[in-house]
C-alpha cells in the first residue's frame, strides 16, 4: 500500500535539515582526504555491467544514513511493493502501474483486478515477433508486391520519445535494409519532410497512440493516409501499409486500420513508460525483435534489483535520494543528464518527459498544495558537445546543478584514439567539478609559466574554480540492448522513488490538459475571417494579428 506521508513532517526530514545546516562549508576535497575508502563506500555495481560512483556527492555516511531513514519513514518499501503488486497506485486515473509486467521475463503471474495479465502480454509479444519476422524476411509486401524498407512511426510524447531515443541509442544493432523515421510534431513540416524521403510502395506507417485521439498523431496519420492513397489509389491497400499501436480498438478501426494490424496494450501502461509495450514496435522493427527482448530483459533485471535489493544498495533508491538531497535541501532547480555516447543523444530529452511529466506536480496525494519542492527540471546533451556549450555555467555559475555522467567503457566505433579522448573528458569533468582549482593553484601556474604575479593578479579570480559541484558517474561496460534496458528502468524507478517520497501522484499528467482544451476552443476561431474578442486582450491581439498575416 502507498501511504500519504508529508515527507517534511517526518523526523528523518528534520534530521536531514539540521544535518544540512551543520555540514555547510565541508568540501569534497576534505571528504576525500578524510576517507581513503570513499570510492568503495559510495559506489555500487550492477551485474558487472554498470558501475555507479556516487562518491563525488556532497554527502557523508551520516547524510546517506539519514536519507535512507527518510525512505524508510516515508514507507518507500511498501510503495515499491504496491507498484509491483498491481495496486491502483495511479489513483486519479484509477489505474495500476505495471510497465514492469511488460518486461517480466520470469513470467510470474501479475494480477490486475483478479486477472493474470502475463498471458496477454506474451500474446502481444508473439504477435510482434511474427510481424517483425514477416517484415524482415520480406514476406510482408506492399501494394506493388515490394518488401517494406521504411518504417514511419507517427506518435508523440510517450508514443514517440522512447522509441526515438532507443532506436538511436541502439543504432549499431540496426536491421539491414530497414530505415526508421519518426513523425511527432503537428507542424506540417515534420510529416512533409519525412514523406519526401520515403517511397509509398515500400513504407509501413505505425500509428502509435495509447488513446488514439491525440490531435497531433491523428492529424499526421490522416495526412500520411491521404498521401499514401494518392499513390496507391485504393483503400484496400491501407491494410498493407498501416498498423496501429494502441489501447483503443474502436478508434483504430474507425480510422480505417484493420484491427488484425493492431498491436494492443492496456490502461495500466503509462504513456511515458510504454516503450516496453506494443509502442516498442518501431524498436523491434528497427533493431530486431531479439534485441527488443534483450532490452526487456535488461529492464527486468533492474526491476528485480529494485524490488529485492536493500535500500542502501539499490541503484534507483540511491539516485532518487541523492536527487532529493539537492532538490529539497540545497535548493537545486535542475538535473543535467550527460551521456558521453553520441548514440544516446536523445536520452536527456526522453527523461525530460519521463521525469517532468511524472513529478512536475504541486498537489500531494491528499489533494493538498505542497509546501516543498517536487520534480526538478531535466536537461542535458551528450558530452563532449555540452562541454563547449553550457558547462561554463555548471563549473562557475551561481546555480548548483547536480549532474549524471553516463559513459560506455567499450565503444561501438573504436576508431583511433577517439574513445580514450572522449573518456578522458568524462573523467576530467567530474574531477574538475568536484575539486575545482584554488586561487593558490592558479597563482602557482602563473609562476610556473614565468609570469609576474603582480601583473596577473587581476586574472586570478576568473581562473579559479570553487569545486564542490556534485556528480554521479555511471560507467556502463557497453551500451547494448540489455544494458540500455537496465539504465532506462533505473531512471524510471528513480522517478518513482522521488514521487513516492514527495507524496505526489507520479503516473498521471493532468497538467497537459488545459492547453489541449484551449487549443480545441481556439482552432475553430482560426478557421474563419472574423475578428476574435472572446479571450483576454493579449490572446485576442495575437490571434487577430495571426489572422491578418496568414
Ligand atoms: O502529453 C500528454 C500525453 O498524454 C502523454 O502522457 C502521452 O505520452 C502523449 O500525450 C501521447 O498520448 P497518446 O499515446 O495517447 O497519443
Amino acid at each position: 500500500m502507498m501511504e500519504n506521508i508529508n515527507p517534511t513532517q517526518t523526523q528523518a526530514w528534520k534530521d536531514l535539515q539540521a544535518h544540512f545546516e551543520s555540514q555547510q562549508g565541508t568540501s569534497l576535497a576534505e571528504l576525500f582526504k578524510a576517507d581513503p575508502q570513499r570510492f568503495s563506500t559510495f559506489s555500487r555495481d550492477f551485474e558487472k555491467q554498470i558501475l555507479l560512483d556516487f562518491s563525488k556527492n556532497l554527502i557523508t555516511s551520516e547524510t546517506f544514513d539519514k536519507l535512507i531513514a527518510l525512505a524508510k519513514e516515508t514507507k518507500l518499501e511498501s510503495a515499491i511493493k504496491a507498484m509491483f503488486d498491481g495496486e491502483k497506485i495511479n489513483r486519479t486515473e484509477g489505474r495500476a502501474v505495471l510497465h514492469t509486467a511488460l518486461r517480466n521475463r520470469s513470467n510470474t503471474p501479475v494480477m490486475v483486478d483478479g486477472e493474470d495479465v502475463m498471458p496477454k502480454v506474451n500474446a502481444v509479444l508473439e504477435k510482434m515477433r511474427d510481424f517483425c519476422g514477416q517484415i524482415h524476411s520480406g514476406s510482408w509486401t506492399g501494394f506493388t508486391g515490394k518488401a517494406i524498407r521504411s518504417i514511419v512511426n507517427i506518435g508523440i510524447g510517450g508514443s514517440d520519445l522512447g522509441p526515438v531515443m532507443i532506436t538511436e541509442a541502439l543504432k549499431p544493432y540496426q536491421v539491414e535494409n530497414i530505415e526508421c523515421f519518426f513523425v511527432s510534431n503537428v507542424d506540417g513540416t515534420h510529416i512533409a519532410e519525412t514523406l519526401k524521403k520515403v517511397d509509398p510502395e515500400t513504407t509501413l506507417f505505425l500509428v502509435a497512440s495509447k488513446t488514439f485521439t491525440t490531435q497531433e498523431t491523428m492529424t499526421n496519420a490522416h495526412s500520411a493516409r491521404s498521401w499514401f492513397l494518392e499513390h496507391a489509389k485504393d483503400e484496400a491497400f491501407v491494410a498493407k501499409h498501416f498498423a496501429a499501436l494502441s489501447t483503443n480498438a474502436t478508434a483504430v478501426s474507425e480510422f480505417g486500420i484493420d484491427t488484425n494490424n493492431m498491436f494492443e496494450f492496456w490502461d495500466w501502461v503509462g504513456g511515458r513508460y510504454s516503450s516496453w509495450s506494443a509502442i516498442g514496435m518501431p524498436i523491434a522493427l528497427c533493431v530486431g525483435y531479439d534485441n527488443f527482448v534483450e532490452l526487456l530483459s535488461g529492464a527486468h533485471s533492474m526491476d528485480n534489483h529494485f524490488a529485492q535489493t536493500k535500500l542502501e544498495d539499490n541503484f534507483p533508491v540511491i539516485l532518487g535520494l541523492l536527487g532529493i538531497w539537492y532538490n529539497n535541501f540545497y535548493g537545486a532547480q535542475s538535473v543535467a543528464i550527460l551521456p558521453y555516447d553520441q548514440y544516446m543523444h536523445r536520452f536527456a530529452a526522453y527523461f525530460q518527459q519521463g521525469d517532468m511529466e511524472s513529478n512536475g506536480k504541486c498537489v500531494d496525494r491528499n489533494g493538498e498544495q505542497v509546501d516543498y519542492e517536487t520534480g526538478p527540471i531535466i536537461w542535458g546533451e551528450p558530452g563532449t558537445n555540452g562541454q563547449h556549450a553550457f558547462y561554463q555555467l555548471i563549473h562557475q555559475g551561481t546555480k548548483l546543478i547536480p549532474c549524471d555522467f553516463i559513459a560506455p567503457a567499450q565503444s561501438h566505433n573504436p576508431i583511433g584514439d577517439h574513445h580514450s579522448k572522449l573518456m578522458s573528458n568524462f573523467f576530467a569533468q567530474t574531477e574538475a567539478l568536484a575539486f575545482g582549482k584554488s586561487k593558490a593553484t592558479v597563482e602557482a601556474e602563473f609562476v610556473a609559466a614565468g609570469k609576474d604575479l603582480t601583473e596577473v593578479a587581476d586574472l586570478v579570480p576568473f581562473k579559479a574554480f570553487e569545486g564542490n559541484r556534485p556528480t554521479n558517474s555511471m560507467l556502463v561496460k557497453k551500451i547494448t540492448p540489455y544494458t540500455l534496458g537496465a539504465l532506462v528502468a533505473m531512471y524510471e524507478h528513480k522517478i518513482f522513488v522521488q514521487g513516492a517520497i514527495w507524496n505526489v501522484f507520479t503516473f498521471d499528467q493532468w497538467g497537459v490538459e488545459l492547453g489541449k482544451q484551449l487549443a480545441n476552443q481556439i482552432l475553430p476561431e482560426l478557421q474563419n475571417d472574423s475578428e476574435v474578442s472572446s479571450h483576454d486582450t493579449s490572446t485576442n491581439g495575437l490571434i487577430n494579428a495571426f489572422k491578418a498575416w496568414s
